[in-house]
């Protein structure tokens, strides 16, 4: 049982006798090392180079990195859940189904892992304005600075007035049916986390984007694209939580779509009988301090800073 707990994050229980303690262990948080893998101090350390914070550049304040901080912990929340998701239900799940077609799983869950635990050595986020996009362009949240830097995102002021928290997805009158996902944090970066090449390695690209375009995408010939097109990925990790954790067993999917998928499955997410919460308990690093309070009700009429990033060939591209 030890190894299924330290696979998927739980911590080992303490009367594991293991060569080393935990508290001794010289392991960044993100990984999950198992005991005997822990590497011997003096000894070649194959853990050496992790990093397990996106490194957050200077030229953010105190406010700005709090924030930033903040959106990527929730999209490492998001990714995580994302993946566990689908450990759990496979190609069972009707949101899976919906959203990647006939699949594959495992390659999905791969570039959510890049996201939930992948080193972040070099994943740069910064606040001045290099490329001069946040000045000039109309309104933007942020972008990638693509061939200037590579690995380097801005984030725009746009974005600390038009984001919203994790907690508050499915409140303030939001689905996923109409609304953007990019309006929270978490989905936010989950995007421009993918352009960025150390995360989506230039394979996670723009193929289809929003609601429709990505659901006809899962359902058509090229299906397979859905496993490496970013608006699917922030979509899917986005219906997920809202319909695991947010609202647990109802989400946010919107009226319409919610009907047809009722319809279709009398309102279960998975082909299967739910999974007994001790089960989960055992097999997944379910974290207690995802229980979501109540979102709050207050009216966000600002406009939403747009999410748009200039490509390599020039274009720009908004969603
Ligand atoms: C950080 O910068 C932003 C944008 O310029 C500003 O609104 C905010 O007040 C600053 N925070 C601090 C602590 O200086
Ligand atoms: C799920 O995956 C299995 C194994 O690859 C496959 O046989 C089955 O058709 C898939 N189901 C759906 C609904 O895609
Ligand atoms: C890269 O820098 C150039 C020159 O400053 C600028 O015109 C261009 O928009 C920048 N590219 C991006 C993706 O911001
Ligand atoms: C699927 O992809 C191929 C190759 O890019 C393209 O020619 C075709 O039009 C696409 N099919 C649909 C339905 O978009």
């Amino acid at each position: 049982m030890h190894s299924a707990l330290v696979l998927l994050g739980l911590s080992v229980p303490t009367i594991y006798a293991a060569p080393f303690t935990l508290s001794e262990r010289a392991v960044p948080p993100l990984l999950n090392v198992e005991p005997t893998q822990v590497p011997i101090p003096g000894e070649h350390d194959w853990t050496s180079g992790y990093v397990a914070e996106f490194p957050i550049h200077s030229s953010c304040n105190a406010t700005q990195r709090h924030e930033i901080t903040k959106g990527l912990e929730e999209a490492v929340l998001l990714a995580k859940h994302a993946k566990e998701h689908i450990l759990i239900h496979g190609n069972k799940s009707e949101i899976f189904q919906k959203y990647f077609g006939a699949g594959p799983a495992g390659s999905v869950i791969g570039w959510f892992d890049k996201i939930a635990t992948a080193n972040r050595d070099g994943v740069l986020f910064r606040c001045d304005d290099p490329d001069q996009n946040c000045a000039t362009q109309d309104n933007w949240g942020g972008h990638w600075r693509g061939a200037n830097a590579s690995s380097e995102t801005v984030i725009c002021d746009a974005s600390y007035t038009t984001r919203l928290p994790l907690a508050a997805l499915c409140g303030r009158g939001f689905d996923i049916a109409t609304g953007k996902p990019s309006r929270f944090w978490g989905p936010d970066l989950i995007h421009r986390l993918y352009h960025v090449d150390l995360v989506g390695e230039g394979i996670i690209d723009h193929h289809a984007d929003g609601y429709a375009g990505v659901t006809e995408l899962a359902k058509g010939e090229n299906y397979t694209l859905a496993a490496v097109n970013s608006a699917t990925l922030s979509y899917f990790a986005t219906e997920v939580y809202a319909y695991d954790i947010s609202i647990p067993g109802e989400g946010c999917v919107g009226k319409a779509a919610a009907s047809a998928v009722a319809e279709h499955a009398h309102g279960a997410p998975t082909s299967e009988t739910a999974t007994s919460t001790s089960a989960m308990a055992v097999t997944t690093s379910i974290d207690p301090t995802r229980v979501i309070p109540a979102p709050a009700q207050t009216s966000t009429a600002a406009a939403a800073g747009q999410d748009c990033h200039s490509h390599d060939d020039g274009t720009i591209h908004c969603v």
